[in-house]
């Protein structure tokens, strides 16, 4: 079970503390990340309070089974939804169990347990690839060139791999003009137009290969950006490549290039998030307008491009106002950047990011606070609608 997945596990007796130990350290979840708790149900709930819940919850419970129900429906308030509840415990009940599987518990292990069958309890919730966890896909987009797209796709990134677990993977798909190399300093051994040219080579150990790291939280697949060697990019490798990336990382942001393709007009579709970065003028305010609704029909109401405005005041007296873009386009937009050459050109020159070059500058505040929306780690909800996965029947 070599795969990225988060679990907490909460142990109420020595015996099972050493199992969920010998589980965590076992070589097969070297890419989960496990911690291991004492306290039971009680601390899980108490956890989840102010914290987001992980994927899997593993508690072990002493309760009479309608105590541990009780608990279990408390736990669900502090869940987010979709997280997975593995419960241990010693009632040797096919009635309990039953009903724990039947609402939503996915699997209940009797004591004393071998850590091979939490191991195998865990491997089974994501054995179909299509349960497996999968990280968010956000793709930038600049609404005329020069925007400033693939400077704020870089720096979000890094700012979104300061929150995560695991490093955020950034990938750079303008393979003739991209800057990821500059951008970051980097000294790419291969670049994105190898990984996309054999994709039914391309498997997680390649992929892996392929990255260049920044730091601790940031992985990049840099582009050449050699325009002569280029190759043309289609629809199946960059597809094959997202998706490889997307069960590595808890988010993959891409980079687009300012070019309209079938592959392009693909990930503005299925990506998780759409940022389109447009600079307040009146051809960047009808290149977005008619972006938005191609999108509009092709993602539907629900997921709408994130707007930002960049370089405001670079043109005071000529420039259009948010409020101009608002009423037009009838988004609120999500950001607006002033437009400071000093620190960006500062930055691009160092090959850092922003709030490395100038830790005090106030847009590293916005770009923080937009990262934590666009990797959609919301706080636990207190009270609020209850997780789907977990006891719904008990509301009923
Ligand atoms: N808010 C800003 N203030 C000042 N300069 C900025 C700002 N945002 C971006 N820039 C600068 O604008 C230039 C273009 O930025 P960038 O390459 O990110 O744009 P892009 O939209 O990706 O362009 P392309 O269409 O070429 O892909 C860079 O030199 C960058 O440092
Ligand atoms: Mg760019």
């Amino acid at each position: 079970m070599l795969m990225r997945v988060t679990i907490d596990a909460f142990a109420l007796t020595p015996d099972v503390a050493e199992v969920m130990k010998a589980v965590r350290d076992d070589r097969s979840f070297a890419k989960a990340r496990m911690e291991v708790y004492p306290g039971g149900l009680a601390a899980a709930i108490a956890q989840y309070h102010n914290k987001p819940s992980p994927q899997v919850i593993v508690v072990e419970e002493d309760e009479d089974d309608a105590t541990l129900l009780t608990g279990l429906e408390d736990l669900a308030e502090v869940c987010e939804p979709g997280t997975r509840v593995i419960v241990i415990g010693a009632l040797n009940d096919i009635k309990l169990y039953r009903t724990l599987m039947g609402n939503g518990v996915s699997e209940y292990l009797l004591r004393p347990l071998q850590p091979r069958q939490l191991m195998d309890a865990v491997a089974t919730l994501f054995a179909d690839p299509a349960a497996a966890p999968k990280g968010r896909l956000v793709v930038f987009w600049g609404a005329r060139g020069g925007a400033g797209s693939s400077t704020l796709a870089q720096n979000l990134a890094w700012a979104m791999g300061r929150g995560q677990p695991e490093a955020v993977v950034y990938v750079d798909l303008d393979l003739a003009f991209g800057t990821s190399q500059l951008a970051f300093n980097l000294d790419a051994k291969q670049h994105v137009a190898e990984a996309l040219a054999n994709p039914e080579r391309l498997d997680a150990v390649l992929l892996e290969r392929f990255l260049a790291a920044y730091d601790d939280g940031l992985k990049v697949l840099a582009s050449a950006g050699e325009v002569r060697q280029s190759p043309p990019v289609t629809f199946e490798a960059v597809d094959k490549l997202l998706d490889l990336a997307c069960r590595m990382a808890p988010v993959v942001v891409v980079d687009l290039p300012h070019l309209w393709a079938d592959w392009i007009e693909h990930l503005l579709t299925v990506a998780d998030e759409v940022v389109v970065v447009t600079a307040p003028n009146l051809a960047s305010l009808r290149d977005t307008k008619s972006l938005l609704e191609a999108l509009v029909t092709r993602r539907g109401e629900g997921a709408p491009p994130r707007l930002v405005i960049n370089k405001i005041d670079a043109f005071k007296k000529t420039q259009l106002s948010p409020k101009d873009f608002e009423e037009t386009l009838g988004v609120t937009p999500s950001l607006l950047l002033p437009f400071e050459p000093q620190l960006f050109g500062q930055a691009a020159n160092n090959g850092q990011m922003l709030a490395e070059a100038n830790r005090g500058a106030k847009i590293n505040e916005q770009l923080s606070a937009f990262a934590v929306q666009l990797s959609g780690r919301s706080p636990a909800r207190k009270g609020g609608a209850k997780s789907k996965s977990l006891l719904d029947w008990l509301r009923k």
